[in-house]
This record gives C-alpha cells, structure tokens and sequence, in this order.
C-alpha cells in the first residue's frame, strides 16, 4: 500500500535539505547543506512528509500532483529575518544626495532619512500601507522568500506603530509570506520629542501595550539614534515583558550593542559592520545570531562590510537578510544577498545557503517550522534555475528561482 501525498516534487538535481541538530549552524556546519543527488520531497497537508532520492519517493508514495524539479537546484524557501517593509513613501532623493557626498547620519540629522518615511507613514492609511506591503511581499515571494521578519519604527507614536504592527499581522494573515513581527519603536527619537521623555514613554507605555501586537523588540543603537544606556533600558523592559530581543548593533559605530546583545541573550544583533573581537566572543558564547545585511553596505556605498569569515570561524552563528527598507537597502531580493555574501564577504555559497534559510529562521525563532525540509515542517520550498549553489553568485543580477511552493501549494503565477 502507497502512503499518501498531495504533491510529490522529484527530479531536484540537488535538494539540499539543511537537515541537522536542533540548532543553529555554526562553523563548518554551515558548508553542510544536508544535500540528496537526485532527490524528492513528499508533501501532505501543507508539511514535509518525507525527503528521499526521486526513485525511493516516487515508488513508495501516491502522490495526487507532482512537480519535476528538471535537475534544478531545490532548497527550503528563504527565511528573509530582518526588514523593514511596512512604510509608505520612498526616498530615491536621498540617494541622488548621497551621490553627491552626504552621509546617511548626515540626512538623518538634517530631519530626513528616517524622519521622512515616519511623517509617510503617519499620514498613510491603513488599506494603502496593506496594499504597499502585499506588493512588496509579492515581490519577495517571486524571488524565493517565504518567511518574512517585518520590524515598526516608522510611526514612533502609539496610533502609528499599532497601525504598523497591525498592518504587519494583516499581511500575515491574508498573504502566503508568513510573517513575524518586531517592535522598533526604539528606531530614532522622534521630531519634537524630548529624549528622556521618549524612552520612558517606550518603557512605560508603548511596550506594555504592544506586547501582544509583537514578538520581539529592536532598538537601532547608534549615534543619532539611541545609545549603549538607553539601548539596556529598553531591552530589559521587553525582556521583562516577554519580548524576544534584538539590537541594532555597530552599522556606523561600535557602541558595544552586539556585546550587550550577548549578555542579555538577545536572540540575533544585527549589521555588526564595526565590532569588536570580544564581543564576537561573547556572542558565541550566548549563541546570539549574527544577522548580516550586505544589502545595506552596499546601498550606501561603504568598504566596510562585516567579518563574516571572521564570525564563522570564531563559531558564531551567522544568518543574512536584506534590511529592506526605503533608506539603506530598499532591495527584494535574497538571492541579491548571497551574491553579496559571496562576492563581499567571502562567504562560500553553501554558507550563504545556510545563512539565508536554517539560520535565519534561528534568527527569528522560527526554526521548528522553517528554514529546513525535515518531517513534520512546511513545505516551504524553491525549484532553481541552477543545478547548484555555486550557480547563485555566478549567475548574479537575476531571478534564478524558477517556482515556489509555499506551505505545500504551489504559488500563483501572479504573485510570481
Ligand atoms: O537597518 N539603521 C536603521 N534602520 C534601517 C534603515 C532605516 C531607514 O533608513 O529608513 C537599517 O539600515
Ligand atoms: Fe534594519
């Protein structure tokens, strides 16, 4: 007697699993990608049933639909751990400025950058930021993303970040993409708002009335925004709180965010483009996730991109996203990632696979359902136009993913 499945996807040349331990992929674990030649994946009721060689599957399952890999690459759908994606407005000036030799800081300080995506947003109404974020996640969907981190912080009053944080959860309910929320009203101080009085309205306040609306908080720790001391402060309210934690740490300036991280076992610190040996140690230790977002060294037109040859080799997990937002990064795509990851970071391709999957979904909490096609997780997984990971920098600057299949249903050709 067959076992019974809903969709059977053989013919993957090279279906890399990232099958393993319980936990975050670390050194060379990353270079592991839990690959079958010539593989399968059995799928019922929206989970992976099995994974196995294509003869094996297909002779032991019934499977109502099946899809023929062709000998491309498959690989679980890519878990895209950190964006900003709910906002309105763009900021395609400020690129043209800082063309002409202003800094980020500098925009930011002049009440643009961020300022101006919050004054968007505000005005914004909530069917317009839906629909804003349903496209933006249609176009991330395209390109193989299936698991989105969706962070606030472009309202930074209490109506706006809700809307935000609703928006988000609206999203997650009506789109395939799932996504999973962070507070960040800890983003900048807002205009007209004095500092002190703004952190205790976080602490007092905003987190304790958003708690249910997120499962993690964030807070951008730099010059300009908030420093080493406000960063604690509002980290232990959300860690007291039941918050997952988050920080910003060292994308301009090393204020010791991602040591702070550390010791408070925040579950990932984030960009790490100026860091100190010592608190990569500390992070290893607390096995906090190195969140790295080549995307936005890029966009910005830095040198300076973070060591992730020397976080991997100190044992530190290592996962990638694309920060998009309409500032620093306002890019779709995590196949642009792993070309940057490569290319920039020196990363291999297998690592940047494991970066931008198992790990990531580590990054989010999320690994019990995502990052990895193992029994009893979703099938959310992407048919490549490559036969295997080397292909993904080579052939950089397009979209390679051929079909995505999300929660075991294949995605409609509109949203692709
Ligand atoms: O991660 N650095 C802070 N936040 C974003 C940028 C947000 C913006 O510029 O709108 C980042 O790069
Ligand atoms: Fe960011």
């Amino acid at each position: 007697m067959k076992e019974r499945a809903d969709l059977v996807v053989h013919g993957c040349g090279m279906l890399a699993t990232l099958s393993g331990p319980a936990r975050p992929r670390v050194g060379r674990e990353m270079s592991d990608l839990g690959v079958i030649e010539n593989g399968a994946v059995a799928i019922r009721d929206g989970g992976v049933a099995e994974t196995g060689s294509s003869e094996d599957i297909m002779r032991r399952y019934a499977a109502a639909a099946t899809v023929d890999a062709k000998g491309g690459l498959v690989l679980p759908g890519f878990v895209d751990c950190h964006t900003h994606l709910v906002y309105a407005g763009s900021r395609e000036n400020e690129l043209a400025a800082r063309l002409r030799g202003a800094t980020y800081l500098e925009i930011l300080e002049s009440g643009g950058g961020i300022h101006a995506t919050v004054r968007g947003t505000r005005d914004a109404a909530p069917e317009e930021l839906f629909r804003l974020g349903a496209r933006r996640l249609d176009r991330m969907l395209a390109h193989g993303t299936t698991t989105v981190e969706v962070k606030s912080g472009y309202g930074l009053d209490m109506a706006t970040e809700r809307k935000i944080l609703e928006t988000a959860a609206a999203l997650d309910e009506r789109h395939p993409v799932d996504v999973v929320r962070t507070f960040l009203g800890a983003h900048v101080v807002p205009e007209g708002v004095e500092r002190s009085a703004y952190v205790a309205w976080l602490v007092d306040e905003a987190l304790p009335q958003l708690v249910d609306r997120a499962e993690f908080c964030d807070v951008f720790c730099e010059e300009g925004a908030f420093t080493l001391d406000e960063t604690r402060r509002i980290l232990e309210a959300a860690g007291s709180l039941g918050y997952g934690l988050k920080v910003h740490a060292g994308q301009f300036t090393d204020l010791g965010a991602a040591g702070l991280a550390a010791e408070m076992g925040a579950r990932s610190a984030d960009h790490l483009e100026f860091v100190s040996s010592e608190q990569i140690e500390m992070m290893k230790t607390s096995a906090t996730v190195a969140v790295l977002l080549p995307g936005s060294a890029f966009f910005l037109a830095s040198d300076t991109y973070p060591s992730a040859r020397g976080m991997i080799d100190a044992g530190v997990p290592v996962a990638l996203a694309t920060d998009f937002n309409p500032g620093s990064c306002p890019a779709f795509s995590m196949q642009m990632m792993i070309v940057l990851a490569c290319l920039k970071m020196k990363m291999t391709p297998e690592e940047a696979v494991s970066a931008a999957t198992m790990n990531a979904a580590w990054a989010i909490g999320k690994a019990a359902r995502c990052g990895s096609l193992e029994r009893g997780k979703q099938a959310d997984l992407i048919v490549l136009d490559v036969p295997s990971p080397a292909f993904l920098p080579y052939h950089f600057g397009g979209n390679l993913v051929r079909r995505v299949i999300k929660r075991g249903r294949n995605v409609p050709p509109r949203a692709q």
